[in-house]
């Protein structure tokens, strides 16, 4: 599999690219945040969300970032799973934080040690 390229880089944020999917990553002192992950609906299913993850863990380890967070909806079982695999654990939750679709979703902050 093609390595992700970084093409944008402004203070602290971070975008690996891949032709196929991307992720945004901040780093905030001893801290990181993956703000965003996509990969194109043809393409998933295939290793790439894990191979976004880890280069993100890599990237943030690389910073001294002693833990990663981030933040996604209840009803989103790809990428929880995604998560879960690669050792994110739950530690809060924003009651009806998503509200474009019906009552609302949760939304799951997560944490990983590094
Ligand atoms: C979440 C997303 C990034 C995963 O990307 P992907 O390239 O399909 O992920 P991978 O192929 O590396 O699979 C990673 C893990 O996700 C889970 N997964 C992937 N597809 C799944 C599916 N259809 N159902 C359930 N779990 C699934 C599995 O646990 C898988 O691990 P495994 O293959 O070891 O079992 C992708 O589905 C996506 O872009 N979704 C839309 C955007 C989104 O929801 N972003 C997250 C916002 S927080």
């Amino acid at each position: 599999m093609d390595s992700c390229k970084e093409t944008l880089e402004i203070p602290g944020t971070f975008l690996l690219l891949h032709p196929e999917g991307f992720l945004l990553l901040r780093m905030s002192g001893p801290e990181g945040e993956i703000l965003s992950i996509g990969v194109a609906p043809t393409a998933r299913g295939h290793g790439l969300g894990h191979h976004l993850v880890a280069t993100a863990l890599e990237k943030a380890r690389e910073h001294n970032a002693r833990t990663l967070l981030l933040e996604v909806s209840e009803k989103n079982p790809e990428a929880l799973a995604l998560y879960k695999k690669n050792g994110f654990l739950e530690i809060s939750r924003r009651p009806k934080y998503y509200t474009r679709q019906g009552n609302g979703e949760d939304a799951i902050v997560m944490q990983k040690n590094l």
